[in-house]
């Protein structure tokens, strides 16, 4: 049976085999020269998401940055971990905090790992079953993403949130489910405090 340790530097399926290495991260901008694609998502790539319409399209003409995703590429096999760094910038639309479009993995059953470098924010989280969890982002607190968890990161400090991020190599991505329908829940400012309420555009449609 092959596997993909083999001998030599070549695994048993003929690809080379990964080396061990080490990267200087942090949430400095030199820290993050280390990494190898960058993206940069502004409020356009979230219509639909935020329950403020008619705040979300007076901000849209000057479509601001929300978040940038910094990650270090590796092979999409199990066995490999892709990493990198999210920076989430502070701001609102209405009154619902900025957040990350948020997704599945399309391989449903890989977890997640996000330790918090720095800021304040919240994990929304949520399964195709119906439940739901949000967990705090504070600097040196790890969340985890259970297998099957849809998850979403929103920042509800004043200043960046900045977020390590792990998974397996060969989760993948699906957008689909939370462009579609959104997260049951959403995150907004009441009365000068942070409260998760029901998110008035959801819809319970069956996305496949
Ligand atoms: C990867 C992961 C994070 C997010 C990033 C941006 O599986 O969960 O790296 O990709 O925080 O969020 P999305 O991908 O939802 O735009
Ligand atoms: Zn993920």
């Amino acid at each position: 049976m092959t596997n993909r340790c083999g001998t030599q530097g070549q695994s048993g399926d003929g690809h080379a085999v990964s080396r061990p290495f080490a990267l200087e991260i942090g949430v400095s901008p030199d820290q993050l020269r280390g990494f190898d694609t960058h993206v940069h998502r502004r409020l356009s790539a979230l219509q639909g998401q935020f329950s403020a319409q008619e705040a979300y399209d007076k901000m849209l003409p000057s479509d601001p940055l929300l978040y940038e995703v910094y990650t270090k590429q590796r092979p999409e096999v199990a066995g490999e971990l892709a990493h990198g760094i999210t920076i989430l910038y502070p701001g609102r639309v209405g009154n619902e905090f900025f957040m990350t479009k948020g997704h599945y993995h399309a391989l449903r059953e890989t977890a997640e790992i996000y330790y918090c470098l720095k800021g304040r924010g919240l994990l929304l989280m949520e399964t195709d079953a119906g439940d739901w969890a949000a967990e705090e982002f504070s600097p040196g607190r790890m969340v985890y993403v259970a297998p099957c968890w849809a998850h979403r990161s929103i920042n509800t400090g004043g200043e960046e949130l900045i977020l390590f991020f792990a998974f397996p190599g060969n989760a993948g991505h699906d957008y689909a489910a939370i462009e579609q329908r959104g997260f049951r829940k959403i995150v907004v400012q009441r009365n000068g405090s942070i409260e998760v309420v029901d998110n008035p555009r959801w819809s319970s449609a069956v996305v496949r």
